[in-house]
């Protein structure tokens, strides 16, 4: 199945999803933008499983692309789903990695049972993806996405990436 694809504009840590997706770094010991938004108001226990990860499958990181879940501590949502956003390249075309950050987001979710998710804009912050191109994959491959989450609702921190999203949409 394909799921229903809503937008919303504003501040993904207050979406009450099933899990919502933090666009995290290989580290998976948080940074900024999403990233530190989630660990912020999630708590503690979203890094304590997250060093556990590391610990125990993931000693070099998170491979770019992919995608693994923990607790979502204090947040609404029951799971954060952390993947790994390629870095803008004006001279790479590293547009497969983007689109595998939201299938494996998906498989993800589809392992844990979740039927909303939430997305951000992966890479479109610091890691510098043009936020029309990165809506654009979004969208596609959500679109083209087997899965049984019923309901991704991708959540756009300003207008300009509401209107890229929504452009894709209509
Ligand atoms: N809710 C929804 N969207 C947000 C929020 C929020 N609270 N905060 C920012 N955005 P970014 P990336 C938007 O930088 O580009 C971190 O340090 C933002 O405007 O969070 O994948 C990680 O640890 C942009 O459109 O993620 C990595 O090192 C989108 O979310 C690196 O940043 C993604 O911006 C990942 O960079």
């Amino acid at each position: 199945m394909t799921p229903t694809i809503t937008l919303a504009k504003g501040d993904i840590t207050r979406e009450s999803a099933d899990a919502i997706v933090n666009a995290a770094n290989s580290s998976l010991l948080g940074g900024g933008g999403v990233d530190g938004a989630i660990h912020r108001r999630g708590g503690p226990a979203i890094l304590e499983e997250c060093r556990k990860l590391r610990a125990s499958q993931y000693g070099k990181g998170l491979s770019t692309g992919r995608a693994v879940a923990t607790t979502a501590g204090d947040l609404d949502a029951r799971f954060v789903i952390h993947t790994v956003g390629p870095v803008w390249s004006a001279t790479e075309d590293r547009s497969e990695l983007l689109a595998s950050c939201y299938r494996e987001s998906l498989r993800v979710a589809d392992e844990l049972g979740a039927r909303t998710v939430a997305f951000p804009a992966v890479s479109t912050g610091i890691y510098g993806w043009p936020i029309d191109d990165g809506a654009r994959i979004a969208v596609e491959t959500v679109r083209a996405a087997d899965t049984a989450v019923e309901e991704v609702r991708f959540v756009l921190f300003d207008e300009r990436a509401y209107e890229a999203f929504a452009a894709q949409t209509r």
